[in-house]
């Protein structure tokens, strides 16, 4: 499929995903949520790609959020599908087996950060802001935002953001959690790169089934969490890499991994 609000490139195992709609700051309107959909299955069958990195286009913003115009035109029902789709295309985004590093350079408002949110590592440039304002509209966030908030920097923090609808800039969002990592906009790339080589060096199952586990156990008892740890940890000993990473340990050489 030919992107008209993305633009997609990969190297070297990693998939290079950027929203592309400047003039808008990015924000994400339905033909952005369809396309990403279909570059999210895309990369999801790509065994090419191992790692994602996701930004926005422009110097001013990651994404800004829904696009306001279509919002103000939403009946109840469409307002219900919207979100639905929304936690659709996030949850696959959030499920794709692989790890997504959200490259933040500028405004994640509203559904941009929910977007955000949904990525397995979030480096922030030192302009970056992080904001749900969906309350200074009338309505909530929509895109899972009450519910992966509140996972990642707790119930008092979340609510905090999401009742004053105020941003928080890069340092704060760091020091909260929000963020694994600011650094000065110039290096965004290079610093998400170099997360994504640090991924890419490890076992790729092995990655894979800590990403199933963490993500799925969130939803678990800690019973349960733990039967699918074990189950996914047995599926490790299984495999080609399990006998390679443990035998290069000990034969003190580097490990070389297959996937396998
Ligand atoms: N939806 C639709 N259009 C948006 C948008 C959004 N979420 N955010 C920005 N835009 C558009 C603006 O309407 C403007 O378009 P125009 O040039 O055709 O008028 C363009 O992007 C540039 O934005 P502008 O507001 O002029 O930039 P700014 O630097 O003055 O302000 C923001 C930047 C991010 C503070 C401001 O754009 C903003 O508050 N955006 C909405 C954020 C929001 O509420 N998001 C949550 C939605 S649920």
């Amino acid at each position: 499929m030919a992107y008209e609000t993305l633009l997609y490139k990969k190297r070297e195992g990693i998939g290079y995903l950027t929203v592309n709609r400047p003039d808008k700051l990015n924000a994400l309107n339905r033909q952005v949520m369809d396309e990403l959909h279909d570059c999210f299955q895309a990369m999801q069958n790509d065994a090419e790609v191992r790692v994602v990195i996701l930004t926005g286009a422009g110097e001013k913003a990651f994404v800004a959020g829904a696009d306001v115009g279509e919002l103000a035109a939403l009946t109840p029902l469409e307002g219900q599908e919207l979100s639905r789709r929304g936690h659709q295309v996030l949850d696959l985004l959030e499920d794709l087996g692989k790890p997504v590093i959200a490259a933040v350079n500028g405004y994640a408002l509203g559904g941009g950060c929910e977007l955000a949110l949904a990525c397995t590592l979030r480096i922030a440039a030192e302009n970056a802001r992080f904001g749900q304002p969906e309350v200074k509209l009338g309505i909530i966030p929509g895109y899972a935002g009450t519910q992966r908030l509140p996972w990642l920097v707790g119930k008092g923090r979340a609510l905090e953001m999401i009742l004053s609808g105020e941003p928080v800039n890069a340092q704060e969002a760091y020091r909260i959690g929000l963020v694994n990592q600011v650094v000065p906009a110039a290096e965004l790339m290079s610093a998400a790169e170099a997360w994504a080589r640090k991924i890419l060096a490890n076992a790729p199952l092995a990655i894979k089934f800590a990403l199933e586990a963490v993500n799925q156990g969130l939803n678990m008892t800690r019973e349960q969490g733990q039967a699918l740890e074990a189950a996914l940890f047995a599926l490790c000993c299984t495999t080609t890499d399990m006998k390679e990473g443990t035998r290069a340990f000990l034969e003190k050489r580097p490990a070389k991994f297959v996937g396998k």
